[in-house]
Order: structure tokens, then C-alpha cells, then sequence
């Protein structure tokens, strides 16, 4: 049965997401290209999977220089993804399954073929002259890093037309807009205002660090982008209820935090820093990364939350990490030069961990029990493989494969007009990975990662708990709690329990839960753990994918054996 659209201002809190490149989802109409209406067709499978909301990747009209963040109209659909009404088709049918929809919200930008930018170039008098930052003198703000230091060696590019310079943090066919001008202000909330006025849930606000200059700083973080979040925010408090901001900020945690304001500001920000972190605990088989980086992150409002992934549509961003971490990173993760992108790694997740199927479930454990809400990259619940060979980061964004049919079940267009040829290497390709096998096969990670999905849907304190390190001598154990505070009496709770029911398993609708311990092998071997469970002297442990009870905690250490990458999530509960 379809999940309902609850009247939930946290809903963030507690829902798993799911980032969906619509130009490689699936094909509605065989034209090559993945379209709105091909996610329309396949929302039956995300709610099968358990998914909360979907994140679009931008679907604006575009040039499709950057993957559509290059946008040439912030107010239309591009026609290749199809139209106006199919974007609202999407979001009424998503809220009628009770999915959520946000989307990329590209503020910091525009590409070079917009409107406003061929009037802005024009003459420096013209009405839109100062829609973007314009000097003479390319060596203003020469304290900003360079993004994309591989492609791009200034963020000035010269104009032929106005004979000046324009400022860009990214390519330079992608101008930045002057948020200094209080008519590039308006116009961009009306962008917003339109695009909520039309249901979606919220955006992900793309690059929205860079938005102004000044000099002598390195043009992030200023404390004029904080104060038009507040306006922004604002005026989504006033006018829309149970919207989501969610902060594309790649910064490190005590700058990143600020984007919470006081809840103010975003209520969701990505943790760029603790993501590559889990990669190289894993590879260095420590929990030191991890426990290192969370303890430099501080503590953020009670209503905010961190967005946790592990892959997405751009390069394994390696900027929040030393020089040292970063040679570590590339030495591990991207032998081969074709696989490094800008300052990361362009790989997709089953790659990077030589498709093992114990790390997968290791780290996608520790992704959904960690403090923040999961968001998944399409394609990574069947462990999809790349195609590093594809230029920029194409290569993580190939053709979503549903069959072992022709295309993968993408789109029946021919071969030739696909828009990215699909993965077909014996590995990673179409005829072996793809939904449907997955889908009939029950001891496929898609259907585990259903279930993984379904145990924390039902645990509440995964979303909103507290979250507390234990400690444990042996460097490869990880292990932590998740409670919740006020210990509301169990016994009332227990009779608002629902059953349901995965893989032939019951498993309790514990909203009631309020104590989870959480533990990993962050080791390709076993390992002993003893944690000081005393506090709960007298609770019993009981594993949560099966509900399976463990002895009784006593004053002394409790001990645990972990297989090669093991884990385990278990409920302290005095109520058995
Ligand atoms: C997006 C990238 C894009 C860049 C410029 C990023 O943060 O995620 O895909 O290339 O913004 O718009």
C-alpha cells in the first residue's frame, strides 16, 4: 500500500532520498534521452524500494554544457525533458504514492546562452548591465580558489562583446549572477516562489556558497550569502509549510554549520566532509577518519539535518581532505588517471569498492545510522558500474539499467542515439546488473537494500536521535548509539506498534525504540569488540533485521565477534 503524505514539518528528519538524473532514469518516448515522464513511469519501483523523496537533478532549459547547470531559462522545462505538465504530473503522482519531490535549484549561476546574460553583455549600460559581476581588472578577488583547476585557470573569462571581464566560479561558459544587485535577488525568489507554486517540496540549493565577492576574502562563506538565505528562507516560512532547503555547501563543518543559522537559514546541508572519510576508514580499516572528522563537526539546531551520501552525480569531491588524505585517496581509489575529475575521483560507489558486496552493506549500514538523512544516487541500489572512459563526469551518469534487454530496458531508441552508451562490460553491465534480476532474486543487494530502508523507515530514532561514540580498544571497531533523550514509557508505546512485514520477517513499527546501538568491522577480517554496556545493566540486546534476542547486559564488558565487514544494529530495550 502507498506510503501517505503526512502534514510533517520535519518529514526531512526521518525520510531516505533518492537522486534521480532524469536524463538517464528512463526514456518515455525512445527519443534517446531520459525524460520527466520516464520518472513518472517509474515511480511504482521507488515506492517499492521505500524511498521518502526524490531528488530531480536540474530539468531547466539548458545548453546541457554541465549536465543542465548551465540553465538558459530558470522559468521552463527543456524540451528534452518534456513539459511544464509533466513536471506536474511527476509531483501529483510522486505525493499520491507519498514521495516527496525537490529539485536542483542551480541560484549561483546561469549559462553564457541566457537571456539575461546576452542583454547583460550587450553594452555596460544596458538594463541588465550589473545582473553580472563585470571589471576591468582581472586580478579582483584573486584570494578565490579555482574549482574546476583542471579545465578552467582563471575565474575571470574575457568578453568580446562588452570588452570586459566576467566572473565565474565554475566554467566559464557558466556566469555568475551578481547577487548584489537587489533585481537579481527578487528575481531569483520569484524563480523559487514558481516553482512551489507548482508542489515541489523543496530544492537542493546548488553551489550556494559562491554567491557574493568582495575583495581580500576567497569569496565563500560571506556573511551577505547568509543573510539572502534568511531572506529566502523567509519567504518560504511565510508562504509554503513542509519545504525543504537542502545546502549544496562543500565546505569544512564549522563553516558548513552556518548554513543552519538558527534554523534560519537551510534545513539540510550535505556532509561533504565526513564522506570521503568513510571511504578511507574502510580502506585503512580504522575507525579514526570517521570518529576524527565528527568530532570536529559541531553540534547543529535540533530541527536541521545532515544530508549523508556516499556517491553522487559529480566527481568523490576530495576538496574537505589534507594533501596527504588526497594522495592517500587517489593512491587507493583511482589507480588509473581517467579516473580522476577536478579535485575527486569519477567513479561510481560498486567500483570503488571492487564490487564487494560485504563493504556495500558496511558502509550502507554506517550511511543509514549515522546522524542525517541517506540520500542514494540512482542507480547505486544495484551497484552500477561507471565508464571512466566517458569525459567529466559522464562516466558516473550512464543509462539507468532496468533489464538485460536491449539498452538495459532504458529506452528503445537505437544504440546510436542513446545519450551515453550503457555499461555492457561483463562486470557491470546491462545483462548482469539491472532491476529486474535484482528484483527476482532475493539475496540481490537491491533487495537488501530495500529492507535496510524498510528497518530504519521504522525506527525513528535513526533520524532524530542523539548520537554517542563508544569506545572500544580495537581501532577497526565502530560503534555508537543512537537515543533518544526523554525516555517516554515503553510499555504505553508498545501498543501503537504495527507489524510489517519483509522477506517473510516481521519486524515492529518501534517508533517507540528510543535506545539503538550500532556497530562495524571496519575490518576485511574478523574481529572481537567489548563495549561498557553497564549503564544499561539488566536491558537485553535484540538485532533488528530479525528481531532476534542477545543475552542480557551485565556490569561486564559485553563482547561481540564481527565477521570480515559485519555489523550490527540493535534495540536496548528492558521490555522483554
Ligand atoms: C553541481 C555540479 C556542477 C556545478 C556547477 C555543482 O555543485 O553538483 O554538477 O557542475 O555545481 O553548477
Amino acid at each position: 500500500m502507498p506510503k501517505e503524505l503526512k502534514d510533517d514539518p520535519l518529514w526531512y528528519k526521518k525520510a531516505v532520498f533518492y537522486e534521480v538524473f532524469p536524463r538517464g532514469f528512463y526514456d518515455s518516448n525512445n527519443d534517446g534521452f531520459g525524460d520527466l515522464k520516464g520518472v513518472t513511469e517509474k515511480l511504482e519501483f521507488l515506492s517499492w524500494l521505500g524511498i521518502d523523496c526524490i531528488w530531480l537533478l536540474p530539468f531547466y532549459a539548458s545548453p546541457m554544457k554541465d549536465g543542465g547547470y548551465d540553465i538558459s531559462d530558470f522559468e521552463n522545462v527543456d524540451p528534452s525533458y518534456g513539459t511544464f505538465e509533466d513536471l506536474i504530473e511527476l509531483i501529483d503522482k510522486a505525493h499520491s504514492m507519498g514521495i516527496r519531490v525537490i529539485s536542483d535549484l542551480v541560484v549561483n549561476h546561469s549559462s553564457d546562452q541566457h537571456p539575461w546574460f546576452l542583454e547583460s553583455r550587450s553594452s555596460r549600460d544596458n538594463p541588465k548591465a550589473d545582473w553580472y559581476v563585470w571589471s576591468d581588472d582581472d586580478s579582483l578577488y584573486s584570494n578565490a580558489r579555482i574549482i574546476f583547476t583542471d579545465v578552467e585557470n582563471s575565474n575571470w573569462a574575457w568578453d568580446q562583446v562588452r570588452q570586459q571581464y566576467y566572473w565565474h566560479r565554475f566554467y566559464s561558459h557558466q556566469p555568475d549572477l551578481n547577487y548584489d544587485n537587489p533585481e537579481v535577488q527578487e528575481v531569483m525568489l520569484n524563480v523559487v516562489k514558481r516553482w512551489l507554486d507548482l508542489g515541489l517540496d523543496g530544492f537542493r540549493l546548488d553551489a550556494v556558497s559562491y554567491l557574493f565577492q568582495r575583495n581580500n576574502t576567497n569569496c565563500e562563506n560571506l556573511p551577505e550569502t547568509h543573510e539572502f538565505l534568511k531572506l529566502l528562507r523567509k519567504e518560504i516560512d511565510s508562504r509554503y509549510p513542509n519545504r525543504v532547503l537542502l545546502a549544496e555547501v562543500n565546505q569544512w563543518p564549522t563553516d558548513l554549520v552556518d548554513y543552519f543559522g538558527e534554523d534560519d537559514e537551510c534545513h539540510m546541508c550535505f556532509q561533504f566532509p565526513l564522506m570521503p572519510r568513510m571511504f578511507m576508514a574502510v580502506r585503512r580499516e580504522q575507525r579514526l577518519p570517521i570518529t576524527e572528522i565528527l568530532s570536529l563537526t559541531p553540534n547543529i539546531p535540533e530541527n536541521c539535518q545532515w544530508g549523508l551520501f556516499l556517491r553522487n552525480h559529480d566527481e568523490l569531491t576530495l576538496e574537505q581532505v589534507s594533501d596527504e588524505e588526497r594522495d592517500y585517496m587517489f593512491s587507493e581509489y583511482a589507480k588509473d588517471n581517467r579516473m580522476k575529475r577536478h579535485m575527486g575521483i569519477a567513479r561510481r560507489f560498486a567500483p570503488l569498492v571492487d564490487n564487494s558486496r560485504s563493504i556495500a552493506e558496511l558502509l550502507h549500514s554506517m550511511l543509514f545510522s549515522l546522524p542525517g538523512s541517506p540520500i542514494l544516487y540512482y542507480g547505486d541500489e544495484i551497484m552500477m558500474g561507471d565508464n571512466t572512459y566517458l569525459k567529466d563526469r559522464d562516466s558516473v551518469r550512464t543509462p539507468m539499467q532496468w533489464t538485460p534487454d536491449r539498452n538495459g530496458g532504458f529506452s528503445l531508441a537505437n544504440f546510436e542515439q542513446l545519450y551515453l552508451p550503457p555499461l555492457m562490460d561483463p562486470v557491470y553491465g546491462y545483462q548482469s546488473v539491472n532491476v529486474e534480476s535484482q528484483f527476482k532474486n532475493p539475496g540481490s543487494f537491491l533487495q537488501w537494500i530495500k529492507k535496510l530502508i524498510t528497518v530504519r523507515s521504522n525506527y525513528q530514532v535513526f533520524g532524530s536521535g542523539k548520537f554517542e561514540i563508544l569506545h572500544d580498544d580495537n581501532p577497526s571497531i565502530f560503534a555508537f548509539l543512537r537515543y533518544f533523550e526523554e525516555q517516554i514509557g515503553a510499555s504505553e508505546l508498545i501498543e501503537e506498534n504495527t507489524v510489517v512485514e519483509v522477506d517473510n520477517i516481521e519486524i515492529i513499527d518501534q517508533t517507540s525504540a528510543n535506545k539503538v546501538l550500532c556497530i562495524y568491522n571496519l575490518s576485511r577480517f574478523a574481529q572481537p569488540a567489548e563495549l561498557d554496556l553497564s549503564k544499561y545493566k539488566g536491558a537485553k540486546l535484540v538485532e533488528l533485521s530479525g528481531r532476534v534476542l542477545f543475552p542480557q547486559i551485565t556490569e561486564s564488558p559485553y563482547r561481540f565477534t564481527l565477521g570480515p565487514h559485519g555489523y550490527y544494529w540493535f534495540e536496548i530495550t528492558d521490555q522483554i
